[in-house]
């Protein structure tokens, strides 16, 4: 198939891309570099020995995809395009509305011109707030606590409504846990910009000597040691569900959602301790207040991508460590 990747050059765009080369499809990536760089888009190249046709641009830009979709024949897209940071969508509404809805109803309006009828969309466990239990099944309460969560909730209504209202569109959502590693090449891996907001590249720039310590957001949560409790998924498992879900695309009808995760619960204290054993490198840390938002335990019950698309996650802790320290130490700026 010919796939459009919309944030094909960002961190699980990249990995898609690969995985989805590596299974034989075709590529075309869309991305602006807001979050990313022409760098990862060569890197790809590199890994898949090909080259890759590539638009820069926003996907909010309708003239830009009428001129993608008029020079290509798609037959289906995914799309990762859209801005993620939580404390950025709360001092920023508006720019993550405009670019996550926005944009998506803009993507959404062009494949039903072009008469492009599938569509993988990057959701979040996000939606789900804060959860009355774990793990998380796909049906449990939505309850999005920040307008990026919002954002991704309501592109997923926006899904769910072209289902009903169009018979031929078929849409797949995934709501992601947490994405850490990297390709095992150590050419493409987590990029961020700044200083990391999240705990595995935060970790990575500790043992790389970029940072002298991680600060540990609470210690007093009702876990098994104090610390918070995430479900981690090697990104090259959820590149592979996404390959899976666009796949299933072509003989399944309506909208469907789905949790990729591993249903495995790390605290952050272990996630410290497997970081300090791959890299070989003491993570010094201390302990801070909570973290205002954040959720005591998140994993997900991963059972309905199983039953549904037959995949399951293969890569366990170990690996996703090994992986992120292979991708920091050989790229120490990224
Ligand atoms: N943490 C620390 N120190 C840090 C960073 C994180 O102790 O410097 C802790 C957090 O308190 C939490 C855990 O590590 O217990 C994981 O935090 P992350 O920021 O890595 O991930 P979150 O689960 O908070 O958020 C992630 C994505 C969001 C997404 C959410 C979905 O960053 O975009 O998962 O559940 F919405």
């Amino acid at each position: 198939m010919n796939i459009l990747v919309t944030g094909g050059a960002g961190y699980i765009g990249t990995h898609t891309c690969v995985a989805l080369l590596k299974a034989g499809h075709q590529v075309v990536v869309v991305d602006d570099f807001s979050n990313s760089c022409p760098e990862a888009m060569q890197r790809v190249e590199t890994i898949c020995q090909q080259s890759i046709p590539f638009y820069q641009g926003d996907v909010g830009d309708k003239a830009l995809l009428e001129k993608i979709f008029s020079e290509n024949h798609f037959d289906g897209v995914i799309h990762f395009a859209g801005a993620k940071a939580v404390g950025e969508s709360v001092a920023k509404p508006l720019y993550y509305y405009r670019n996550n809805v926005t944009a998506s109803q803009t993507l959404l309006e062009v494949m039903a011109t072009f008469d492009v009828s599938s569509l993988v969309f990057s959701s979040s466990a996000t939606v789900y707030g804060d959860p009355h239990a774990v793990p998380i099944l796909e049906d449990f309460p939505l309850a999005p606590t920040n307008p990026y969560g919002r954002s991704k909730l309501m592109v997923e209504q926006i899904m769910q409504d072209q289902a009903q209202a169009d018979k031929r569109f078929n849409g797949i959502i995934l709501r992601y846990f947490n994405p850490v590693g990297a390709h095992e090449s150590g050419l493409i891996g987590e990029d961020p910009n700044g200083i990391p907001n999240n705990l595995m590249p935060f970790i990575s720039q500790v043992a790389v000597g970029k940072r002298a310590q991680l600060t540990i957001f609470g210690n007093d949560y009702p876990t098994r040691d104090g610390t918070g409790v995430r479900d981690y998924i090697h990104v090259c498992d959820l590149a592979e569900g996404h390959v899976q879900a666009l796949e299933k695309l072509h003989d399944q009808q309506g909208c469907h959602v789905l949790n990729l995760g591993t249903g495995n619960g790390v605290s952050v204290l272990e996630m410290v301790a497997a970081y300090a054993d791959a890299s070989h490198q003491p993570i010094p840390y201390v302990f801070a207040e909570r973290r205002p938002g954040d959720v005591a335990q998140c994993y997900a019950d991963a059972s309905q991508a199983k039953q549904i698309l037959g995949w399951q996650a293969t890569r366990g802790l170990p690996e996703m460590v090994a992986d992120s320290w292979h991708w920091q130490s050989g790229n120490p700026n990224g």
